[in-house]
């Protein structure tokens, strides 16, 4: 068994398992461009252009490398309107690891979140007599709650309090609270819950794993109480990976079977592909056995996806993800992942940089408010440490703080921030281990001058999701 999250492995830096046979050159840029390409971008990192940065850990969606496999299956494809062979290909593949008998592929994973939502919230009402819906998740993602919400349903948090220590170590930070699970449930109705979300990882908490146990345990409550359970499963190899090594008695336990395991704990999973299967663009909807479900679900995926065998991707699409599946729940390749993204987090803790400790799986999660104390919510410290990091090395990460969180939507006040962090988000198979050194130098080197940066103020300020387009200017 690899175990990489003790004092003994610390700054391990674990070799690529693979060798590279085509590579994309990155610009390098001079601090005079950065500066101009920043005041341009109106200091919000989202606006700068992807020429403009030298590496960019934005986001781990849709941004890894594929393999010399999956780009010959790309050659493999069957275009055919219906029942296109990559279209079973992919449903092996499903088979293979969750043994959920019916797929709807997507484009995404919104694409999924839309065309699941709807036939969950008809099925409260028309099944389960509901009339209030909401969704109950350790975390929703950001696009998650917003299907939810589009669709006349609340979102609701209950993620374990351990995950806004930052500083405290502890095994499963994306756990539920299963008291405050049951409060919930019990405070809007059973029939009222159109599901419960169980993310793995839990991106929201700093891309923490959830135990067998929780899931186990949430399941349980779930049939209690006849509520479906939704794996939304970006990244379940990374999850997966930490069960092997942190849960007892599952250290000999082969990654294929812990995810079979995790997905008995669900009776259906979205997914974004778009991550731990390692394809830029796919994601699907599948359904253990709830057959009523899966119909009303092709249903919807006619009009908003495209046919039910392709789903808004092309058959070569579907065939590079049926392969990149395989290779993301490959250990070696696992080992090396989380071990890369522990090693930069590792280095970042050596260098005075505080993080949400433990490193989870494909991000290291900064935590600004510690570094910046002297910037208010309101003045966006994240986003401040964001825009440092971009103009002393060309790195571009992203704010998860007050900046994306948003305005109370009754009230118009800035909603407070549990904590305000930056990702650095790590894609797969893309950066070195150099890359990770060169990252971890320049941050620790911000940090010690952090006392010296300013806060932003709107130059203007968009109504809804604000943080992709706003415009910002630094509080003189
Ligand atoms: N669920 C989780 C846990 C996610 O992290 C994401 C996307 C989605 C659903 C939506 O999937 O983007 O394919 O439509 N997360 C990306 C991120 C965008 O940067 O964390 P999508």
């Amino acid at each position: 068994m690899h175990i990489i999250c003790d004092e003994e492995n610390k700054m391990k830096r674990i070799p690529e398992p693979f060798r590279i046979k085509m590579v994309e050159p990155i610009k390098m840029t001079t601090r005079e461009e950065r500066v101009k390409a920043l005041e341009e971008a109106g200091y919000n990192p989202f606006l700068l252009k992807s020429d403009d940065v030298y590496i960019d850990l934005l986001t781990d969606s849709g941004t890894g490398a594929m393999s010399d496999y999956q780009w010959a299956g790309m050659m493999m494809g069957d275009e055919a309107y219906a029942g296109s062979r990559n279209y079973f290909n992919l449903q092996k593949s499903v088979d293979h690891f969750f043994r959920y008998k019916y797929v709807v592929p997507t484009h995404q994973g919104r694409g999924a979140e839309q065309i699941l939502f709807p036939a969950l919230i008809n099925r409260m009402r028309d099944v389960r007599g509901g009339d209030k819906p909401v969704f109950i998740s350790n975390f929703h993602f950001d696009t998650t709650a917003a299907h939810v919400e589009m669709n006349g349903a609340k979102a609701i948090n209950v993620v374990t309090e351990k995950a806004f220590d930052t500083t405290t170590y502890d095994d499963w930070k994306g756990d539920f609270d299963l008291q405050k699970l049951e409060d919930e449930i019990a405070k809007h109705g059973a029939k009222n819950v159109a599901a419960i979300i169980t993310t793995v990882t839990c991106n929201s908490s700093g891309g923490q794993p959830i135990s067998l146990a929780n899931m186990r345990a949430v399941y349980e409550i779930a049939q209690k109480n006849d509520i479906p359970v939704v794996i939304d499963s970006a990244r379940y190899c990374e999850n997966a990976y930490f069960i092997k090594q942190r849960e007892k008695g599952y250290e000999n336990h082969s990654i294929t079977d812990i995810i079979r395991e995790m997905y008995t704990y669900g009776d259906m999973l979205t997914m974004s592909a778009k991550k731990d299967p390692l394809v830029n663009i796919g994601g699907m909807c599948a359904i253990r056995e709830k057959e009523e479900l899966f119909r009303a679900v092709r249903t919807l995926c006619v009009p908003m996806e495209g046919f039910v065998t392709y789903g808004g991707l092309a058959g070569r699409d579907m065939e590079a993800l049926a392969r990149g599946m395989h290779e993301g729940a490959d250990e070696d390749f696992l080992h090396y992942r989380i071990s890369q993204v522990k090693y930069l987090g590792d280095r970042l803790m050596e260098g005075g940089v505080p993080i949400q400790y433990p490193t989870g799986g494909h991000a290291v999660f900064v935590d600004a408010r510690k570094i910046l104390p002297h910037i208010p919510g309101d003045q966006f410290p994240a986003q401040a440490l964001c825009n440092a990091l971009y103009l002393e090395a060309g790195v571009r990460p992203v704010e998860i703080g007050s900046f994306l969180l948003g305005r109370d939507p009754e009230t118009g006040k800035q909603k407070e921030a549990p904590l305000e962090l930056v990702r650095l988000t790590i894609p797969r198979r893309v950066y070195t281990n150099d890359h990770m050194d060169y990252i971890a130098d320049a941050l620790i080197d911000v940090a010690k001058n952090a006392d010296k940066l300013k806060g932003f103020e709107f130059e203007y300020e968009p109504p809804v999701l604000r943080h992709f387009t706003a415009r910002l200017k630094p509080i003189k």
